[in-house]
């Protein structure tokens, strides 16, 4: 359903500052694909996802999504196809609008705003319900300003909203980073729940490495703007962290995985 053909990315090109982010990335995902990403500072995780969302165009390569050319597509037409959460609890809510409001925005994505804002009654059962799945008691809450809930509330509920409105593509750039362990652990449990109830086709940007081993069907290793290591299936259930870290050496010839990759084993 998603098919990247060689892209590449260099930014400031030209400049002291030039920087290759990605150097001929190709990657294709099933329906249903689950993969986790991880890589050190700077091995181009970010850029990949920011490409796919249309934050950035690639200097060449192309991505399509169902067979559609999305290359040039600019990045508000794709939020219809694609769901974000970034590694900001702060980024992906409006502080200062109620819940309700919030999920009203992800509820009208993709359509053309103005008409009919007023949240309906038949909407709001369906926020209560959603927020509901969160177990975190917000759905008594819609009327609160966001800017109240905590970091891990906050980013459950953008988790929501990415997924409201089933998206194409759920994309996931270290979004438990910023949390306290145990409210990560609670919103990466919610992650994998809504990915396998909704069936949602997904990539998680991760430096845990025992998360990226234990959750998805899939894991991709990046390195210097390069998917050096592909694994999925029985193969990818077998691994363990130990291996991991020995195959990041081998494909990054004898670079060492940075030190959040270590601590975080
Ligand atoms: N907007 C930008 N302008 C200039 N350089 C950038 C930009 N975004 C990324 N880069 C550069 O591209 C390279 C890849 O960065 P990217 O953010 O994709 O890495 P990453 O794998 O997500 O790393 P991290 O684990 O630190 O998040 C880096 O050298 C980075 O400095
Ligand atoms: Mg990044």
């Amino acid at each position: 359903m998603l098919r990247i053909t060689k892209i590449r990315k260099t930014f400031h090109r030209g400049t002291v500052n030039e920087k290759r982010a990605l150097c001929g990335v190709s990657l294709c995902l099933k329906e249903g694909d689950f993969v986790t990403v991880i890589g050190g500072n700077g091995a181009g995780k970010s850029t990949l996802l920011n490409m796919i969302a249309g934050v950035y165009q690639p200097d060449s390569g192309v991505i399509e999504i169902d067979g559609t050319n999305i290359t040039r597509m600019p990045e508000h037409r794709r939020a219809k196809y694609i769901g974000r959460v970034f590694q900001d609890p702060m980024k992906g809510t409006a502080g200062d609008m109620q819940i309700e409001e919030n999920l009203a925005l992800a509820y009208r994505r993709g359509e053309r705003r103005g008409l009919r804002w007023a949240v309906q009654e038949k909407e709001r059962e369906l926020y209560r319900k959603a927020l509901g799945r969160l177990e975190l008691g917000l759905q008594g809450r819609m009327g609160t300003k966001v800017k109240l809930l905590s970091g891990g509330q906050r980013q459950a509920l953008t988790l929501l909203m990415a997924t409201l409105k089933r998206p194409r593509l759920l994309l996931l750039d270290e979004h438990t980073a910023a949390l306290d362990p145990k409210t990560a652990s609670k919103v990466l449990e919610l992650t994998r729940e809504i990915v396998e109830e909704d069936k949602l086709t997904a990539l998680m940007v991760t430096h845990n490495m025992r998360d990226a081993i234990a959750i998805g069907n899939r894991l991709i290793m990046m390195h210097g703007g390069s998917i050096l290591y592909d694994v999925s299936g029985e193969e990818k259930k077998r691994l363990t962290v130990e291996e991991l870290l020995h195959k990041f050496e081998e494909a990054s010839g004898g670079s060492f995985a940075n030190d959040r990759m270590i601590l975080s084993k």
